[in-house]
């Protein structure tokens, strides 16, 4: 209860919700218009290539599900009778403290086999993991150097950093090398270390990290390499073993990294490495010393995908098969799909924000086809992404629908019909 009589250091500052209320942020400003339809959408239904959106089927371009684990009935079986047997609660407290299971010890002993490492530790989210790793892989003395456009739970993670950090122009090796120099000569004076963090795969363009170049870069500088590589587990190398693999250099890899919420269709995620690296996170990392474990329906779900990943090769063939036919028939049809070198389709257009919004209003409504749509701030002024992620489920008959439907809304975007539209929803 607020009294009327208010002390003198009651007035002696703005009150702390008036910056909140008055500038809602770069994409906040766009809620009321965006909200539930472009930002915050309810896609229904069974995860598979076709869901409903507001009462009608589209096609789904917009999940991570790359290999079509999410529906499939074996998945959902495991999942199922794991959570009967269990319930979602089960085990109980950090994992530390009374959080820790043989499953959970089996799941990390299977991970880090998968990606040849000596050893794994689960993380419930990758993003909240990968903060609290970085925050725990080095001290105040030691030097961070990154890439530009990693993802912001990296980012956030470099945040925690007190000490210097450099960042380098996206796969740029000429800026890597530069930054690398500038942070050995700085990590002499402090005496600390260097942490090099990429991406394996970046995950709004699906360029590859440069990662054979990075590591080839260990014979003249001393650093270790930490690679998040969300978006390469499952999709890339030999078994969908991941981008390490793929670039043939998963041994210059000090810290490994996968999320369960991509490829594995799934939630939580595993760093693995050496015993002893994976030893200090065990006992250093925050956000799983002061958290609750992850549930059991989640670990044994996560050991069923992971044992269809190995056995099952021809989920990722599908997926690559698909891929191939969306980016060649883009492509053919004039599509700018920038330097993808992975499953990941961005196909670049031209517009607007209000442009871009009736763009996919449009598309959704009336092509049927539901992707996201990437716009500034995440990316410059002027670009609009619409971004696809093919997965092993889509069909032939999708991709020809969708190839049809962007020449469709680039004939549009391009005559202007777009800009006409935006002033309307603008001015609704
Ligand atoms: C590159 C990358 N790293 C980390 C994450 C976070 O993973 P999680 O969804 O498990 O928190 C994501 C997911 O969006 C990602 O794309």
């Amino acid at each position: 209860m607020h009294s009327e009589k208010k002390s003198r250091y009651n007035k002696m500052t703005k009150d702390l919700f008036d910056r909140i209320k008055g500038d809602k942020g770069p994409l906040g400003k766009w809620a009321e218009k965006a909200e539930g339809y472009y930002v915050f959408p309810k896609l229904e239904g069974p995860i598979s290539n076709r869901m409903s959106f507001n009462g009608k089927k589209v096609v789904t371009w917009s999940i991570n599900d790359y290999l079509g684990l999410a529906n499939h009935p074996e998945v959902l079986k495991v999942d199922g009778e794991a959570a009967l047997e269990h319930g979602m609660a089960y085990p109980m407290g950090a994992r530390m403290m009374s959080g820790h299971t043989k499953y959970h010890e089996q799941l990390e002993r299977e991970c880090a086999e998968f990606v040849d490492k000596e050893a794994a530790y689960l993380v419930n989210f990758g993003y909240q993991g990968m903060v609290s790793a970085i925050d725990a892989l080095v001290a105040k003395d030691d030097i961070i150097v990154y890439d530009m456009d990693t993802h912001a739970c990296i980012i956030d993670g470099v945040r925690l950093h007190s000490g210097k950090r450099f960042v380098y122009k996206h796969n740029d090796m000429e800026s890597f090398e530069k930054n690398l120099k500038r942070a050995t000569k700085m990590a002499e004076k402090t005496g600390g270390g260097i942490l090099v963090v990429s991406e394996g795969v970046f995950g709004m363009r699906g360029e590859q990290g440069r990662l054979k170049e990075i590591v080839a870069l260990k014979e003249q500088y001393n650093f270790r390499l930490l690679v998040d590589d969300a978006h390469g587990f499952g999709t890339l190398g030999e078994g969908g073993k991941g981008t390490g693999f793929e670039q043939g250099v998963q041994d210059g890899i000090d810290v490994y990294f996968a999320t369960f919420a991509k490829s594995m269709a799934g939630i939580g995620a595993f760093f693995a490495g050496d015993k002893d690296v994976i030893q200090y996170l065990q006992y250093n990392m925050r956000s799983q010393m002061f958290a609750k474990s992850l549930p059991m329906p989640m670990v044994k779900g996560a050991l069923k995908r992971l044992d269809m990943l190995r056995t099952m090769p021809e989920l990722k063939e599908k997926l690559w098969a698909n891929t191939n036919a969306l980016q060649n028939g883009l492509r053919e049809a004039g599509f700018d799909l920038g330097t993808t070198q992975t499953c990941i389709t961005p196909v670049f257009l031209k517009g607007d924000i209000p442009e871009a919004m009736a763009m996919v209003n449009d598309l959704r409504e009336n092509y049927g086809v539901f992707c996201s749509i990437v716009v500034y701030p995440v990316i410059p002024k002027g670009l609009i992404i619409l971004r696809l992620i093919p997965t092993a489920t889509h069909t032939q008959e999708d991709i020809d629908e969708t190839i049809a439907a962007f020449s469709g809304i680039r004939t549009k975007l391009e005559s202007g019909v777009y800009k006409r539209m935006a002033a309307a929803i603008m001015s609704a």
